[in-house]
């Protein structure tokens, strides 16, 4: 029996997730589905951000189907009690080294954008965001009073290098199926991580002689990406820089509702690759319970799932096609309608979705 543990979450988590699981489950019947509390929802019954009940249901899932954890009420928290725990603990525990968000401008959907259609249309490329390292992991990192008696604190950025190797190759081998572009991006000329990043994307490189790499700084590969982002294919970069430039494409997009994610790692299933998939968004508190949120993400992630958790490209196509074909019939959610434009509400974008799968 093949299980997806379902794990909604917080704030529009519920709303988009429930539209993913209505589009598996047109197509994948035989599939089971179980939920479980993950996050803010998990804290609110009095558990951990992370239950041993739903570490549980993963642990015998083949995939999991993420929404978003984090609600404001819980800010004030240590991040150890935050919502945001649970994330971490499944992205660390799991191995989910490798976090793929594919961004593609929706045709159609160019005038979405804040740039201008003709610097967006045609735009597909795909983050590769390291994603267990970093300045997210590294000790230490805490708060705490220095000798003098002055508060301070400490992050550390700390990658070894088969961590960055391990990233770069799937990176490279996905650029190989795709336009054979790949865009590094750190910060070699102020951090030592980086130094090491640019040390062994360049030697990898001589492996990809047919891929074409470019190396950025993270800076300018934020410039590049509102000044040329179609000319990006697939972009490697380290957790933190991974996560801010990914929220920068997403918007190049018209929607951060848009982004799907996919994290792997080496676990393999009889089905095959264990992953996470989760709209990369978050939680949206603003607008949650409103039934307005865009459920494309969510649906997407439903596809990403499909393709490497289940091995089910065929499905995973349809449901591509199916979203591409809603948003070229003139179908919107209302954070892509303009001002005065028509918009459905989540269900109802999701039926028109399910209609043309
Ligand atoms: C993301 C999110 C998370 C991250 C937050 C919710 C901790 O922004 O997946 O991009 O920073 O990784
Ligand atoms: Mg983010």
């Amino acid at each position: 029996m093949t299980i997806v543990a379902v794990l909604p979450g917080d704030g529009i988590g519920a709303e988009v997730i429930a539209s993913s699981v209505r589009v598996l489950t047109a197509l994948r019947p035989d599939v089971t589905y179980e939920t479980a509390p993950v996050g803010g929802a998990a804290l609110k019954l009095g558990l951990p951000a992370f239950p041993d009940e739903t570490r549980a249901l993963c642990d015998r899932s083949a995939a999991l189907l993420f929404g978003a954890v984090g609600l404001p009420e819980y800010d004030q928290l240590p991040l150890d009690q935050r919502p945001e725990r649970a994330l971490f603990a499944l992205r660390k525990d799991y191995g989910l080294f490798a976090n793929l968000r594919p961004v593609r401008v929706f045709p159609g959907l160019e005038a979405a954008s804040t740039l201008r259609s003709e610097v967006v249309a045609g735009l597909d490329l795909i983050v590769v965001r390291e994603l267990t390292g970093g300045i997210y992991f590294g000790t230490p990192k805490e708060q705490r009073i220095g000798s003098d008696g002055v508060r301070e604190a400490v992050d550390t950025m700390f990658y070894r290098a088969p961590e960055i190797e391990r990233i770069a190759r799937i990176a490279f081998d996905l650029a190989r199926k795709r336009r054979r572009r790949l865009a590094s991006v750190d910060k070699q000329n102020i951090l030592q991580s980086s130094v090491l990043w640019r040390t062994i994307a360049s030697e990898l490189a001589a492996d990809y002689a047919d891929v074409v790499v470019e190396h950025l700084l993270v800076d300018n590969a934020a410039m590049q990406l509102v000044r040329r982002p179609t000319s990006f294919d697939v972009i490697l970069t380290e957790n933190m820089f991974g996560d801010i430039l990914s929220d920068e494409a997403a918007m190049l997009t018209g929607s951060i509702g848009n982004l799907p994610s996919a994290s792997l790692g080496t676990r393999r299933t009889a089905q095959g690759t264990f992953g996470m998939y989760e709209p990369i968004s978050g939680s949206a508190p603003d607008i949650a319970g409103q039934g307005v949120a865009n459920p494309t993400a969510a649906i997407l992630s439903g596809a990403l799932l499909l393709r490497y958790s289940l091995s089910d490209d065929e499905n995973a196509r349809r449901i591509e096609r199916a979203i591409d074909r809603t948003f070229a019939d003139g179908h919107r959610t209302r954070d892509l309608a303009p001002a005065d434009g028509e918009w459905l509400d989540t269900g109802a974008f999701t039926a028109e979705v399910l209609k043309r799968l």
